[in-house]
């Protein structure tokens, strides 16, 4: 697929927000699923907290892309830097169900905690729908957004990988990332795979 073929922007409230959800579900394959459990109770969990202000997953940090043929939602990412207001107050979560008091809500907010102390934008969910993938949107879509951030003078965007995921790792390598570490990845991995970390500074430099 070509750029001209797909729209990228933001996602507003009249976008399906469930598709949305079901694509950042998709991101990762222990992550989601240990908090939500199953792809239909993310669907009616996440989407509503899309629309909240300065909720870390929050349209603002969103880009989706659209296919022009038939309006589907084809692709998502989730990029945060420190300019982003993320003082969510993730307390009535928390009280609402244990689950994301030991799971996703500390993940997030180490990742914001990460990301308010540095100078970087980091990516921290990318996903094609399946039956999208291998047509370059992800390059189309991360190239666009990285032209974004380079217009915005971000020194630098981070991002995690599991190790074993070639395709996205495939990917990255084509936009100029390169890997600067590699860790055992802690996040409920049963496997405990290695999580790749990819940095683009060649990319992202301040003129
Ligand atoms: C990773 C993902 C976003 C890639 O989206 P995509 O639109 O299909 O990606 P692209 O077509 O732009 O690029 C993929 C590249 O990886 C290559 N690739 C795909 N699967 C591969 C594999 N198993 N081994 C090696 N390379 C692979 C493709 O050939 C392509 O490279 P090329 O352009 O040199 O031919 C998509 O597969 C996805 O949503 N996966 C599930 C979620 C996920 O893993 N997200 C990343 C987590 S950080």
């Amino acid at each position: 697929m070509h750029q001209d073929d797909l729209i990228i922007r933001k996602p507003t409230k009249e976008d399906n927000l469930e598709k949305i959800a079901e694509l950042l579900y998709n991101t990762d394959p222990y992550i989601y699923p240990y908090w939500f459990k199953t792809l239909d109770n993310c669907k009616k969990e996440l989407s509503p907290l899309l629309l909240e202000d300065k909720f870390f997953f929050n349209i603002n940090n969103l880009y989706i892309s659209i296919n022009k043929d038939n309006n589907d939602i084809v692709g998502v990412i989730c990029i945060v830097n420190k300019n982003t207001d993320l003082d969510y107050d993730y307390s009535d979560l928390k009280a609402k169900n244990e689950r994301y008091c030991f799971t996703i809500i500390n993940y997030i907010e180490g990742l914001i905690k990460e990301v308010k102390e540095s100078d970087l934008a980091y990516i921290s969910n990318v996903c094609v729908a399946k039956k999208y993938r291998g047509k370059h949107i992800e390059n189309i879509m991360l190239s666009y957004v990285i032209e974004i951030y380079k217009e915005k003078l971000f020194k630098s965007i981070d991002l995690d990988v599991l190790a074993n995921n070639p395709g996205a790792i495939k990917l990255y390598q084509n936009l100029g990332f390169e890997q600067f570490t590699e860790i055992f990845s802690g996040f409920n991995n049963p496997k405990e795979e290695k999580t790749a970390s990819f940095f683009d500074e060649s990319k992202i430099k301040i003129v």
